[in-house]
């Protein structure tokens, strides 16, 4: 959904005319406590003593990180594990949990009187209580779900009213980072007394052929004015360059609360929707009451069909399709769970471009813009409500929740999302513990139910990892679409038993990995461990309930009946620093194809060589191994190219093809009695007639010398929210990274930009995102810079002991 959005500097808003509603982003302004104050709500309070805070905010994400935080005892059965452990750093290390308050003042001018007013939350973390001028107005518990508060009743025109919102974080509420206070956005909405209700409109393309579609708007529309009793709807369905396509008008009497219209128009000749085309088109809602226009309310929305074959996989507009997708947590690594639309866009860039074309938002719903930018960019997502039902994995998790809040919340999301084009299933929860209950059967058919009556036009589903749990209890019977966690040795076998199940890896590899650390001996591992509490980038470890990528691929590659995979996880995130976490130093995961800061893996050429396109040549690991002279160092390559030689120091260690009958040279070449000399390793890759196609050139690296800085965008926006990515190398002389340097990097920000965050990708690095320093992992780190709501330059100066300064100056320009 789109809707006009007016941002403005001041409290104030600028009246518009009469009909249109307004929508005010309530970014500034905030203040902030992380206390319980029991005199918060009181409008004389004087809260300029707390702290000035702009939303989107985490509150926990600055730090300090300290390993005693949420420390927790539990057994974690999905693992596999037989008693409890002591688990730090599961929740991120951060201060997340405790009370917080945010106060905020709220004005709209006197001539507004008569007007609807509404505050829009998108997610506050969690247990949220809002008041208004100091009375209650009311709360909602899950951190994940969005709402919206009427506070017409209590709102005074032409005064300043006092917002404030109450947060409480319990300890041992998640499994994983959640981020604390208001995280998304705030909106301030005031409409006329007629108007489109929250959420109102769900639009669906009931039929579709190349010449024509039809579709189905039905909308609700609120009606607060006792004299009206008649009300009239006009939509209209513009195309992306903004011609109006079709129309339709009707008009509804009577007092029912909210007045539903159901319209339909056809559209000739539709463009579709697809990962290549993510063509949008937009229904305008106008409500009128006699000749006079209420409100006027924008929904994007796309043409396109699904259908998921239990024989033949997915098809997206006729067309068969794996879905190659990757699961991602909410958390934006350094900058934690505050949403921030730049940094989801470079993400999902990211994935793209290694060929992904699905998300699953495990585990729980995820922020609007996520799924506004997967709509534009063509990447489907499966939106997935919940963790747990009411059987725990968390004492305070989402099981304290369910029997008085599950319908509501389901139900809201999908109200939410349904719209959007890209979102192609629902997952109603996440490797349930009633997999094992008796019962378990019945929760997934009411959540099903929910699903079915909400949104007849998408599947349900559910991630089992006790599948054999999940299909004696009737679980999986209860889902349309049956997701297996791991279960890459048995889908055959299933879909022999069952072949009625439409099948696919809901949860798959959970391949864990440092970038740039290498182990050896190199051997497939699903049991690492190492006391630098790193793991390997040769991308044969795993964790012992996964697998390597290979092996999915394989699965997929040789069975049609699967959908398709969704890989655990496109980026590292905070918390679950399996396979540490046992009383070890880690604070986020390893299970990324991308790290914490934001650097591609090795992994992430696996992947691309296999799901994209485009030719992949990438040669692993770097060559500067003097510890290693004359002892075996192996070589392999991600690609997609059908021959590669491999030269060391200029001497040919032979061609590879790729080679199905061994686990790993299926998707990847392998030299693995290479004598390590210091040099350099060149891989040379040939086409099918024998031509040399491409090549890679590692060296061995000489002594840190300098800082070398690259920025992912020259030119942001002024408007304290655009980010630029720098990226941090220390290379040598040559310019060749060094890529096992640790050197400690002071970064200084000047101009119109602050210091975001630093992140180097380390999982046991406990310095603050927040400081100016911080050593690079492997040569590499990241520094975030964002821009004021001033234009100009902003200068970022990179210095390191004995190490020549890195300069680069970014541009920032008006909103
Ligand atoms: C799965 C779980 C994920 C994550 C993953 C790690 O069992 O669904 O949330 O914990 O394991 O491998």
């Amino acid at each position: 959904m789109r809707i006009k959005l007016v941002v403005l500097l001041s409290f104030f808003l600028v009246p518009l005319a009469a009909q249109e509603r307004m929508v005010v982003r309530l970014d500034e302004g905030w203040r902030f406590i992380k206390e319980d104050i029991t005199s918060a709500t009181d409008v004389s309070l004087d809260d300029r003593q707390w702290q000035s805070v702009r939303v989107p905010h985490d509150w926990a994400i600055s730090g300090p990180f300290d390993l005693n935080q949420d420390m927790q005892f539990v057994q974690v059965i999905e693992d596999g594990e037989k008693e409890p452990k002591l688990r730090t750093g599961r929740t991120g290390a951060l201060p997340a949990t405790g009370v917080g308050w945010y106060r905020r003042k709220l004005h709209l001018p006197a001539d507004q009187k008569g007007k609807r007013v509404y505050v829009e939350f998108d997610g506050v973390m969690s247990n949220a209580q809002v008041y208004l001028n100091g009375r209650y107005i009311s709360g909602r518990p899950y951190g994940y779900s969005s709402f919206s508060l009427d506070l017409t009743g209590l709102f005074s025109f032409g005064k300043d009213n006092v917002l404030a919102v109450r947060v409480e974080n319990k300890p041992e509420m998640s499994r994983f980072y959640t981020g604390a206070g208001i995280y998304r956005p705030v909106r301030l909405v005031s409409t006329s007394s007629v108007h489109v209700a929250h959420w109102g409109t769900y639009v669906t393309t009931p039929q579709i052929s190349s010449g024509k579609a039809v579709v189905k708007i039905e909308t609700s529309v609120e009606n607060f004015d006792e004299k009206v009793d008649k009300v009239r709807l006009l939509t209209e369905i513009y195309d992306k360059e903004g011609k109006c396509v079709a129309r339709t008008s009707s008009v509804r009497k009577g007092k029912e609360q909210p007045l539903r219209f159901v319209q339909k128009c056809t559209v000739s000749q539709p463009s579709l929707w697809s990962p290549d085309t993510p063509i949008l088109y937009t229904a305008v809602s106008k409500v009128y009451v006699e000749d006079e226009l209420c409100d006027t309310y924008r929904t994007d929305f796309g043409f396109r069909t699904l259908k998921f074959d239990k024989e033949k996989g997915f098809f997206l507009n006729g067309e068969r399709m794996k879905l190659k997708g990757v699961c991602l947590h909410h958390d934006l690594g350094p900058l934690g769970a505050a949403v921030n639309t730049r940094a989801i866009e470079r993400q999902l860039e990211m994935l793209k471009e290694m060929g992904c074309n699905a998300i699953r938002t495990s585990h729980n719903p995820s922020a609007v813009e996520l799924l506004d930018l997967c709509d534009r960019m063509g990447i489907m997502v499966q939106v997935e409500a919940f963790d747990e039902w009411k059987m725990g994995k968390c004492t305070n998790g989402y099981n304290t929740l369910f029997d008085k809040w599950a319908e509501r919340d389901l139900t809201d999301l999908i109200h939410r999302d349904r719209n959007h084009p890209g979102v192609i299933m629902w997952s109603i929860g996440n490797e349930l513990r009633e997999q094992d209950a008796a019962d378990g059967g019945k929760v997934a058919q009411f959540l099903t139910d929910i699903v079915h009556r909400e949104d007849p036009t998408r599947p349900s589903t559910a991630g089992f990892n006790n599948h054999w749990g999940a299909i004696t209890n009737g679980l999986a019977d209860a889902v349309d679409l049956v997701g297996f966690n791991y279960k890459h040795f048995d889908y055959v076998n299933k879909h022999k038993e069952h072949p009625e199940y439409v099948l696919y890896g809901s949860e798959t590899s959970s391949a864990v990995s440092s970038r740039g650390v290498y182990k050896f001996p190199v051997r497939d591992n699903w049991e690492p461990w190492y006391n630098d509490y790193q793991v390997s980038s040769y991308d044969m470890d795993y964790v012992p309930w996964g697998s390597a990528p290979d092996t999915e691929f394989a699965q997929q590659d040789d069975n049609d009946f699967l959908l398709g995979e969704f890989v655990w996880t496109g980026f590292d995130y905070l918390g679950e620093p399996s396979p540490y976490g046992d009383g070890a130093p880690s604070r986020s995961s390893y299970f990324g194809i991308i790290d914490l800061a934001g650097l591609k893996k090795d992994r992430y050429y696996l992947y691309q060589s296999v799901w994209s396109d485009q030719p992949v040549l990438h040669v692993m690991p770097h060559w500067t191994w003097p510890d290693r002279i004359g002892q075996e160092v192996p070589v392999q390559c991600y690609t997609n190219y059908p021959k590669v030689e491999l030269f060391v120091n200029g001497v040919s260690k032979g061609v590879r093809t790729k080679d199905a009958s061994a686990k790993f040279t299926r998707y990847r070449m392998m030299w693995d009695s290479v004598k390590y000399e210091p040099g350099e390793i060149k891989v040379v890759a040939y086409d099918d007639t024998g031509r040399a196609c491409e090549e890679k050139t590692i060296k061995t690296a000489g002594q840190p010398y300098q800082v070398r800085l690259k920025e992912d965008r020259k030119q942001i926006h002024a408007d304290h929210k655009d980010l630029s990515f720098v990226t941090i190398e220390v290379v040598d002389k040559d310019g060749n990274l060094c890529p096992r340097d640790a050197s400690m990097l002071f970064v200084n920000v000047q101009g119109n930009g602050i210091l975001k965050a630093l992140c180097n990708g380390d999982a046991t690095d406990l310095t603050s995102f927040s400081s100016n320093y911080m050593r690079v992992f492997n040569g590499k780190m990241v520094a975030i810079v964002q821009s004021t709501d001033l234009a100009g330059e902003i200068k970022l100066v990179v210095s390191g002991e004995r190490l020549k300064k890195g300069e680069v100056t970014i541009g920032t320009s008006g909103n």
